[in-house]
């Protein structure tokens, strides 16, 4: 084969495989579960689905979520966090950081190898003791032994939920998303879902790094380009 044969053929893997579990193009619509569809999660919900994705929004009510999917149209369907781990190809997991242990061990066979999505972000007036220790761990190490087995990246924890429903898709330079993962693929499915939602993301490397755009870094909620996030990040 020649090397020009070659990089074709390396270049259409990747794009395949860009989305896990499927033999499809890179830029097909993906099966997104929610897991805790609140502000964030609600958010992000109505973005992918005007990006062409398709979401199954959760809640341990689920009747309660009947008019946000009613509003989200064709594209959103509605049931339980187990359905959406069930369903998503790539699930978000969006609930207040102290249900993550518990989200982590009621769906572990469910969320087993998917990538997933964290936001949360430990606050131990919220989430008790265990947000003391997430917050001297870094929340990339902390959620990674509450989500074992899954491809996790951490996203969208350092914007908040008024920030990115008004600055999606925003003229001149998108906000950067930091991001961070162990798993390259992971991170190339998380790239692709912020850019969908109307972000730039910025790799700011494996999980041990997300400690650096946690809740109290100088990065977080600043509303900072990509640039700007890379300079301040020293990347
Ligand atoms: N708000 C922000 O601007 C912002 C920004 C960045 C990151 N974050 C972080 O992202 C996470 C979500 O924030 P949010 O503001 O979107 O929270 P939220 O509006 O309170 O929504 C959280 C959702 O989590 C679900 N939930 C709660 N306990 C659960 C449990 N034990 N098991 C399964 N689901 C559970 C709830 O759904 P049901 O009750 O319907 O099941 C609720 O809709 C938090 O960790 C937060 O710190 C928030």
């Amino acid at each position: 084969m020649s090397s020009i044969a070659k990089a074709v053929l390396c270049a259409v893997i990747a794009a395949v495989v860009a989305l896990p579990g499927s033999a499809r193009a890179a830029d097909a619509p993906a099966r997104i579960g929610i897991i805790g569809t609140g502000k964030i999660g609600g958010t992000l919900a109505e973005l992918w689905v005007k990006a062409g994705h398709e979401v199954l929004i959760s809640s341990r009510h689920p009747d309660e979520l009947q008019g946000l999917a009613r509003t989200l149209g064709p594209k959103a369907r509605v049931g339980t966090p187990k359905e959406a781990a069930v369903f998503g190809e790539v699930v978000l997991i969006s609930v207040p950081y102290g249900a993550l242990p518990q989200v982590g061990k009621d769906l572990q066979n469910e969320l087993k190898g998917k990538v997933v999505l964290d936001t949360g972000n430990p606050y131990p007036e919220r989430d008790g003791e265990m947000a003391v220790e997430a917050r001297r761990k870094g929340t990339g190490v902390a959620s990674a032994e509450f989500l074992p087995g899954v491809r996790l990246v951490r996203a969208f924890n350092a914007i908040s939920y008024r920030s990115l429903r008004s600055e999606a898709h925003r003229a001149g330079e998108a906000v950067g998303i930091p991001i961070a993962a162990d798993d390259k693929q992971a991170l190339a499915v998380a790239s692709r879902l912020v850019k969908d939602a109307g972000f730039e993301p910025v790799v700011v490397g494996p999980l041990s790094k997300a400690k650096s755009f946690d809740v109290g870094s100088p990065v977080y909620v600043q509303l900072l380009t990509a640039r700007e996030l890379k300079a301040r990040l020293g990347l």
